[in-house]
């Protein structure tokens, strides 16, 4: 072994017990708010910092620096910028992402070359067709196979790695070292292997989010990109995660998983279980037990989908009540799996979570069938005050009013339109089965390895 790889590793292991105990004495108090009312106080009144202080072990895990890890709030506001005049597209973008769309859907799925059908698991097929879309489509990228091939599961073993953080385990080293690498990598791949090359002049103006976000952070934080980024500073964050906020390196504030993680690991979640409520739900339902449960039907759903994909754009998806289904679907799906299920704020010692998944199963709010999926209650309550899945106030997502949900149309709409019939296997049935009659569940590793078959 290189002396240099056993210098970072008995860092690590230092670093890692001191860690363990500098947690123990910097654990904040923790509150957890179920109350609609409530949460709406918080988010409205804790601050761009509260966020940061909350989410550093986002900061630590990807190297990222955007408005969800950096607290300073004037930079928000000009990251917001950026974002919102980059997602503010016309007629033509938008049939632009379409083609897009349909094209990944095929090539994912092989459907232009293959007989009747073809067996996928599920979870990274969707994350590759949705990586695909938000890199090709909303980012202007091009020549990123290897990077939709590889980047969906190192984001996964990230998630998965950081939350083992919290304990000392004997593989505390081996995950910082891992940490390190995949860090290394992202950089390697979307820098060296990627390049964002704008289609036409509009696009130059409008697309080029990573170079203006790049500016901004550049005239906002010059010292950091004088700063010299190591592997060794990087780990010396672990034992500074509870103790408060570390200055972002230059490498973390024009890391593309800035926009990418905010944008992609919510519409890939989105995407996925509106596509198991609508395609793999009625492959589990025993008529004999659930008569009567399910009045949902999807019926209208098919000319929905039709109707939008040839005009797909944000005032067709609300307002032509020819794709009111499929608005309810987009709806239905946000409300019973937000893709952020709970919204974190820290100040002065106190940690305070909305559990947003919480608020919008509360059957005091939405009814004794609160846990079903039912995209007919977005027509009783178009308005509901509780559905918060962009969260409220003035840190609110910025594409929450067309760009987020017009995009997960398009995507499920496509895959809707390309898959007339799904089969799952008796194994996978029998474990999805045991759910019948309540949500599917909603964490990272639920749905590891099940196979669905594509005709
Ligand atoms: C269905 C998809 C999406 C959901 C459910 C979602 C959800 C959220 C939530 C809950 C927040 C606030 C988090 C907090 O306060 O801690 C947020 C903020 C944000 N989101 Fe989204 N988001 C989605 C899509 C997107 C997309 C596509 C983009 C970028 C193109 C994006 C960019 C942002 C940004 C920049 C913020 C920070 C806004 C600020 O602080 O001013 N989101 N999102």
């Amino acid at each position: 072994m290189e002396l240099n790889n056993l210098v970072i590793i008995a860092i690590c292991v230092v670093l890692g017990t001191a860690h363990y105990l500098i947690r123990q004495r910097h654990q904040p108090t923790q509150l957890i708010i179920r109350d609609a009312n409530k949460a709406k106080q918080v988010l409205n009144n804790y601050d761009t910092a509260s966020r940061a202080r909350s989410n550093q072990r986002l900061h630590f895990t990807f190297g990222i620096s955007n408005p969800f890890t950096n607290p300073d709030d004037k930079y928000r506001h000009e990251f917001r910028k950026v974002i919102a005049k980059s997602i503010k597209l016309d007629d033509k973008e938008w049939q632009n992402i379409k083609d897009i769309v349909l094209k990944t859907v095929n090539d994912y799925t092989h459907l232009e070359t293959s007989q009747d059908s073809v067996v996928v698991e599920i979870v990274p097929w969707i994350q590759q067709i949705t990586l695909n879309v938000v890199l090709r489509g909303y980012l202007g990228m091009t020549n990123i196979d290897k990077v939709i091939d590889e980047v969906p599961s190192m984001i996964n073993n990230l998630w998965l790695i950081s939350k083992e953080l919290d304990c000392i385990t004997a593989r505390q080293d081996e995950n910082l070292k891992f940490m390190l690498k995949t860090k290394c990598l992202f950089k390697d791949l979307f820098n060296m292997k990627a390049s964002s090359r704008p289609q036409h002049k509009k696009q130059n103006k409008t697309r080029n989010v990573m170079e203006e976000i790049s500016k901004i952070a550049r005239s906002r934080f010059p010292c950091a990109f004088n700063k010299v980024p190591s592997s060794v500073a990087d780990a010396a964050d672990l034992s500074e995660l509870n103790k408060g906020f570390h200055n972002p390196s230059g490498d973390d504030l024009v890391n593309s998983l800035n926009v990418i993680i905010p944008a992609y690991e919510t519409m890939w979640r989105v995407v996925l279980y509106a596509i198991l409520e609508i395609k793999i739900r009625p492959l589990l339902r025993n008529k004999e037990t659930t008569e009567g449960i399910y009045n949902t039907n999807f019926e209208n759903l098919g000319n929905a989908v039709k109707v939008f994909l040839e005009n797909p754009k944000p005032n067709i998806l609300k307002h032509d009540s020819r794709v009111t289904p499929l608005w309810h679907v987009i709806q239905e799906t946000l409300r019973l799996y937000p893709p952020t299920r709970h919204i974190h704020r820290e100040k002065e010692g106190l940690k305070v979570t909305v559990d947003v998944e919480a608020i919008h199963r509360d059957p005091k709010i939405w009814g004794e069938d609160a846990l079903l999926f039912k995209p007919k209650r977005f027509h009783e309550k178009p308005e509901e005050a509780s559905f918060i899945p962009f969260s409220t106030g003035s840190m609110k997502c910025v594409a929450s009013e067309t760009f987020a949900p017009t995009f997960a149309a398009i995507i499920i709409s496509a895959i809707l339109d390309r898959v007339n019939n799904v089969a799952l296997n008796q194994e996978i049935k029998g474990t999805l089965f045991q759910k019948e009659n309540g949500p599917f569940e909603n964490n990272r590793r639920a749905f590891d390895k099940v196979k669905i078959k594509i005709y």
